[in-house]
């Protein structure tokens, strides 16, 4: 066992695997199927706090069944990616905002906060620990997951007084198998994804088992993703599948505002700061289906894609409202979303200069 640390930062505590598996060739990458070698551990006890972090061999976490977690879902996690440049160096993509959504969502689920720096240094730790898991082709990375649980072995319905933290990564290609082609959306007013003061906004299991009888049901009817609308009126967008949505309606870009029941994308963020950059007309606002439909009718809907860490900027190519369709860009990638998400990618991958400091190396440890 050794530790990794510098200066009075608290120790991490790295226990390598005796049984490395072997990495799987690039092209054969899709998504989130494949781990890595090791995995970040850290626990919290009421009274004691957080304590204990460490790398060590990936491997089952053996928990009760009657483990708070398994039953009521009090669980966050997060995403990101680490990406290898042509120059071999290791670049993690907005870690600090990654670290810093994790405790957002601890919040709105009573977790304890953890230290954001060490949640930073537990990506860092991680990557450095599997570097060669990092895949070099272009479209390729290491994507992250951070995970907190609640551990409390108990049936009452009640915060819990022990949770695990863990971080897993697995090499990835695509997210989804039309690649960066563009996907067919489903606009649906029958299911609900979230309602203001719910959990929307948060990274939580609940989001995702939320979304699985409506993405079912869309893709029964041909379609890629299912297009929220809000839980109230059922009118106005909100997010699309797992990303939050964009679209160009003649020279304004928009996007559905962080109003409490969409996630704050750590993409979006980004996509917005660039096209702010570009001097582009961009307004955070709210827009109805109704709005959307007509634009497309009208030939003004330009483009429209969703943004997030696992699929970058997904080109949307048709939309389906009751019955209608309307092809977006002959379905076609748009020529803006094209230049988005070749913008990402280079700052990722670390070929074209990062203006704005989001990327951060991982520095590998050096054999003798
Ligand atoms: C993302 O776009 O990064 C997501 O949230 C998808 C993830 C749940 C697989």
């Amino acid at each position: 066992m050794s530790t990794v640390t510098s200066s009075n930062e608290t120790p991490i505590s790295l226990t390598r695997t005796r049984a490395p598996h072997a990495r799987p060739a690039d092209a054969s990458l899709s998504f989130g199927k494949v781990f890595t070698d090791h995995m970040f551990l850290m626990n919290y006890v009421e009274g004691k706090g957080w304590h204990d972090p460490r790398v060590v061999p990936y491997a089952p976490l053996t928990i009760d069944p009657a483990t708070s977690v398994l039953h009521y879902g009090q669980a966050v996690f997060d995403g990101l990616k680490a990406f290898r440049g042509t120059d071999g160096t290791i670049r993690l993509f907005r870690a600090q905002r990654h670290a810093e959504r994790l405790n957002k969502s601890c919040a709105a689920l009573c977790i304890p906060e953890l230290d954001a720096g060490l949640v930073r240094r537990s990506f860092e730790a991680i990557v450095a620990a599997d570097h060669e898991w990092v895949p070099s082709t272009p479209g390729t990375s290491l994507y992250i997951r951070p995970t907190v649980i609640a551990t409390d072995v108990m049936l009452g319905v009640h915060p819990a007084h022990s949770y695990t933290y863990f971080v897993i990564c697995s090499p990835v290609g695509a997210y989804y198998k039309e690649g960066v082609k563009p996907v067919r959306i489903l606009a649906t007013d029958k299911h609900v994804r979230a309602v203001q003061g719910g959990l929307g906004e948060a990274k939580t299991a609940a989001n995702y088992a939320a979304s699985l009888s409506a993405q079912q049901e869309a893709e029964r009817q041909g379609y890629t993703q299912v297009l929220w609308l809000d839980g109230v009126e059922r009118r106005y967008i909100d997010e699309v599948g797992t990303m939050n949505i964009m679209m160009r309606i003649g020279d304004e870009v928009i996007t559905p505002p962080l109003a409490g029941t969409i996630l704050d994308g750590v993409t979006r963020n980004s996509i917005l700061t660039l096209l702010r950059d570009w001097g582009l007309r961009v307004s955070e606002r709210r827009i109805s289906i109704d709005e959307v439909m007509q634009a497309g009718r009208d030939g003004m809907l330009r483009e429209m894609w969703g943004t997030g860490t696992a699929a970058v900027v997904s080109p949307v190519g048709e939309l389906g409202y009751k019955g209608e369709k309307i092809s977006i860009g002959n379905g076609q990638t748009g020529t803006l979303t094209k230049k988005l998400y070749d913008a990402i990618i280079a700052i990722q991958y670390g070929t074209a200069p990062d203006t704005h400091g989001w990327t951060s190396t991982v520095q590998v440890p050096q054999v003798a």
